[in-house]
């Protein structure tokens, strides 16, 4: 089972996981916990170049590419030889973070971003994508509230950036109801974390 965490920035993803993955991995279950862009050497490497906040001058196009090489890295060296052993991979961010802020957000038009991206995956969409939905004034709040998180190139996009990714979001997430499921992250971490337990048990 391939399962994916989206969401704006400040959504609190990272950190509402880590209560579902030690449950899960107390009843017995083999997780594999990873993220993007990165996840092996080479992609964190690709990670560097692309969140580098010297890196102003970056196209556009360029961005996408270097998400989708990552992504494609992270699948071969990483994702699939833990699906192929029956893992539950569960992935803080992926494809849909592409849809959403390169095709929506930098306004390279979704579907040439599927099209790259299902060249670098071979059409590997998630099982289930979780999205943690969460206006951006309060997401951004969060971040700079939380001084242990450092700040990236593409936390410093204008606030209109962050809310075109969070309706991007919405839109996409009607796009494949199959494998998504929306959850409101604007809540205490103590309902969210429990609630996303519960989604992914359904979903086992
Ligand atoms: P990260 O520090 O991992 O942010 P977060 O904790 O919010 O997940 O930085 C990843 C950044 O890269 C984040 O701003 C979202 C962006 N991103 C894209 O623009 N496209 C993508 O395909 C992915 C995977 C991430």
């Amino acid at each position: 089972m391939f399962i994916t965490l989206e969401g704006p920035e400040g959504s609190g993803k990272t950190t509402a996981i880590k209560y579902a993955v030690s449950k899960l991995k107390e009843m017995g279950y083999e997780i594999v916990q990873t993220r993007e862009p990165g996840g092996t050497p080479i992609s964190e490497q690709i990670r560097d170049v692309i969140l580098s906040k010297e890196n102003t001058d970056m196209d556009g196009r360029t961005e996408a590419l270097l998400y989708a090489a990552s992504r494609r890295q992270h699948l071969v060296e990483k994702i699939w030889p833990a699906l192929k052993e029956g893992k539950i991979v569960i992935c803080d961010r992926y494809l849909d973070s592409s849809l959403a802020y390169q095709g929506h957000a930098r306004g390279l038009g979704e579907k040439a971003i599927l099209d790259i991206n299902l060249f670098a995956t071979e059409d590997t969409y998630p099982d289930l994508t979780i999205l943690f939905d969460i206006d951006p004034e309060i997401g951004m709040k969060r971040i700079n509230d939380n001084t242990d998180r450092e700040v990236n190139r593409l936390d410093l996009e204008q606030m209109e950036f962050h809310k075109t990714v969070r309706n991007a979001f919405l839109e996409i997430s009607k796009e494949y109801p199959d494998r998504y499921v929306v959850i409101d992250a604007s809540r205490p971490l103590e309902i969210v974390e429990k609630e996303v337990l519960d989604i992914i048990l359904k979903r086992l």
